[in-house]
């Protein structure tokens, strides 16, 4: 039973993992500080805490919030900036027995091309993926991921910058996600990964005011499950670059369906916050049903639930 893949078939470095579970940006910290509860030594990569050109102090609390089916969160991208990055995480890293891939956000396109020639050549950064949810500032604040030409705009940006593969985080916050994916993958993206956060918010009743400091949050966990297996589902048929599937994963089971909507590995971020073994234990699930199901290689149940069907069902025709 072979868990292993290559997460970037089109670059010419690529990335050999030794399976296809990663801990998700925001929810593994810089992956040393979970060291003595789990060994991430296990995990087939590890996706840092989102990384600004200046560090920041992030949003006023209270920041995290537990909903019936997952956790609303306005963290507001606090963290140590790339210079610290590259200075105090990067060279632990490089000793690592698993790659680390640096979450990069920007307010301008150029700040997106800025943080991914800093990191470009640092020993101990395997990959860059790229946090299009985040606002930008020229644009009155629309999410980059929103709009399929500023996202490849910012695509493009970090291609042009580094010799890194790049992986291009995408918003479920848009109408037509295969205008935006289609838009990223011809840009120069080496892979995506679908989704980050839903926009939620929260209204504190006896306060008569949002619960949340930065007013809105983004919705991680079980209720985001079905709108990421649809987005994989329906942008594997649209692009030819690797996906990495993400939401709500919590068991094997969760990522076996990402899996075979077609994504080639899948990150888990919330199961992580409240069981940091979470992950170890969806790579030793994920073991346990290849060989009861008698299947020799992960990568053989990619798409699988696509069927023969490659006709492109429209991801809206579905009422
Ligand atoms: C507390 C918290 C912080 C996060 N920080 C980031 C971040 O800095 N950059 C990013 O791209 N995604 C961030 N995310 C989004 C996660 O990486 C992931 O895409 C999302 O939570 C959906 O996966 P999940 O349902 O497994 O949590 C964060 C999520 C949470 C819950």
């Amino acid at each position: 039973m072979d868990l292993s893949l290559e997460l970037f078939p089109r670059h010419p470095k690529g990335l050999r993992l030794k399976n296809p579970i990663i801990a998700a940006s925001g929810t593994f910290g810089y992956g040393n500080e979970y060291a003595d509860m789990v060994d991430a030594t296990r995990l087939g990569a590890i996706v840092c805490k989102g990384t600004t050109l200046e560090p920041r102090p992030g949003n006023p609390q209270p920041r995290l919030l537990e909903t019936p089916s997952g956790l609303l969160n306005s963290i507001g991208l606090q963290n140590i900036g790339v210079g610290a990055v590259i200075r105090d995480k990067a060279p632990l890293w490089a000793t690592w027995p698993v790659p680390v891939i640096v979450n990069i956000a920007g307010e301008t396109v150029d700040e997106f091309g800025e943080l991914a020639r800093r990191l470009d050549g640092v020993p101990g950064v395997a990959a860059i993926e790229v946090n299009i949810s985040c606002p930008n500032v020229q644009r009155g604040a629309q999410e980059f991921g929103a709009d399929p030409e500023q996202a490849a705009l910012v695509a493009r940006a970090v291609r042009d910058a580094t010799s890194l593969p790049v992986i291009v985080k995408l918003t479920p916050n848009v109408g037509d996600i295969v205008a935006v994916a289609r838009a990223v993958a011809g840009s120069g993206a080496d892979a995506l990964t679908l989704t980050n956060t839903l926009r939620g918010m929260a209204i504190d009743t006896k306060r008569k005011r949002p619960v949340l400091g930065g007013i809105t949050g983004g919705l991680s966990g079980p209720a985001l499950k079905p709108v990421a297996v649809a987005m994989v589902y329906s942008v594997y048929k649209a692009v030819d670059v690797p996906l990495i599937g993400c939401g709500g994963i919590y068991t094997a089971s969760d990522a076996l369906e990402f899996l075979m909507a077609g994504a080639r590995a899948v990150e888990i971020g919330s199961a992580s916050i409240l069981n940091p073994d979470a992950a170890v234990r969806v790579i030793d699930g994920l073991g346990q049903w290849l060989i009861e199901q008698r299947v020799t290689a992960v990568t053989e149940i990619v798409g699988i639930a696509q069927g023969e069907d490659r006709s492109g069902v429209a991801f809206y025709e579905h009422h």
